[in-house]
């Protein structure tokens, strides 16, 4: 008998248990969806590196690092060798120098946290948008400026569109701009 209720009552809860939790994980990715992808998003990073001072003060060019954005669709995030190169010299006092040698010398790839991200459906290149001269600025604010990497505009299709369809009014610079042509407003463009 106390091992039949037990039955039934697990069969009748086990749905609803299941049904809360599926409830509350849909909503919390959606929020955190949400705060990804907003203004102002500038989550912490394992190590804190400064672009401030390493594209500000340093004057490093973007490209050293981000080694995609003049022919492919990612920018790319360097990887710690990268860092290497200088700190494997400069700087080996510091604690947080010594945190990125410690990655450095076990191997072990530095998680770097995601800021801008689009969904997977939608296509955007950066070599597409560099090359035509489109200033990194336009889209990511001013990263020499900036002590850790904060979302400043909204990547959402209204943003891509607003200024496929104006380019003049959104990009800096643009009467330096030659041979640019407005962006594509057909839905293949963006979703292949
Ligand atoms: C010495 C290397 C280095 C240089 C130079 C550098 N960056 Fe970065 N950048 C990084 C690293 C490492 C990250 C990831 C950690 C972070 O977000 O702070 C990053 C992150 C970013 C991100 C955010 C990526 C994301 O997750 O969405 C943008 C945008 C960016 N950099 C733009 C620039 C621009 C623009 C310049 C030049 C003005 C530049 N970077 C110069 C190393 C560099
Ligand atoms: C081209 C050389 C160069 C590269 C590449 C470079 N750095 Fe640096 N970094 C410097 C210099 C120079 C300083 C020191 C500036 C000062 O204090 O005067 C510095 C300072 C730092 C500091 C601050 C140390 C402190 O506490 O004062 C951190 C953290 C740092 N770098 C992390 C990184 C990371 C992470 C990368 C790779 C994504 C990287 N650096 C790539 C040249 C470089
Ligand atoms: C026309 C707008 C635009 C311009 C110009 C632009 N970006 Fe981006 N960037 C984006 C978008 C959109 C994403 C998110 C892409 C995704 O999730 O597929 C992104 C993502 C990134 C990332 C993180 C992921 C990756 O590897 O792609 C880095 C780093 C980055 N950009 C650096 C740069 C640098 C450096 C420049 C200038 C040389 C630049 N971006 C110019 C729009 C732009
Ligand atoms: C600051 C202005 C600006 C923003 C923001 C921008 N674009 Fe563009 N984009 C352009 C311009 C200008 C062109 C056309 C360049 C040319 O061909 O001369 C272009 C071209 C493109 C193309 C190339 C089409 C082709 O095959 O030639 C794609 C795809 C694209 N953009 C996707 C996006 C997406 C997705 C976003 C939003 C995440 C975006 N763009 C945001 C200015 C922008
Ligand atoms: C310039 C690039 C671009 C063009 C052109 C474009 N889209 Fe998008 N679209 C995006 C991006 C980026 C996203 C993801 C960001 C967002 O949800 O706003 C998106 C999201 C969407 C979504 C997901 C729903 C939503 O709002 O989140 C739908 C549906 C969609 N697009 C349909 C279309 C259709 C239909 C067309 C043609 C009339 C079109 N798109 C043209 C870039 C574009």
């Amino acid at each position: 008998m106390k091992k039949f209720l037990l039955d039934y009552n697990l069969k009748v809860r086990l749905p609803v248990i299941i049904f809360v939790i599926a409830t509350v994980f849909v909503i919390t990715y959606y929020i955190s969806y949400a705060e990804r992808n907003s203004i102002g998003y500038a989550p912490s990073q394992p190590i804190n590196y400064s672009h401030k001072l390493h594209a500000g003060s340093v004057q490093i060019d973007c490209k050293y690092c981000h080694t995609g954005v003049n022919f492919s669709r990612t920018a790319n995030v360097p990887s710690v060798d990268v860092c290497m190169n200088c700190h494997s010299i400069s700087r080996k006092d510091k604690p947080e120098i010594q945190k990125l040698t410690n990655y450095f010398e076990n191997n072990t790839p530095l998680h770097w946290k995601r800021v801008h991200k689009l969904p997977d459906f939608a296509y955007f290149s950066h070599s597409l948008h560099v090359n035509k001269g489109i200033d990194c600025l336009n889209c990511h604010g001013d990263l020499k400026l900036m002590e850790v990497v904060t979302q400043v505009n909204s990547f959402t299709m209204g943003a891509c569109l607003d200024c496929h369809r104006n380019p003049q009014n959104k990009i800096i610079d643009y009467h330096k701009l030659t041979n640019i042509k407005k962006g594509p407003e057909h839905c293949s463009a963006c979703h292949r």
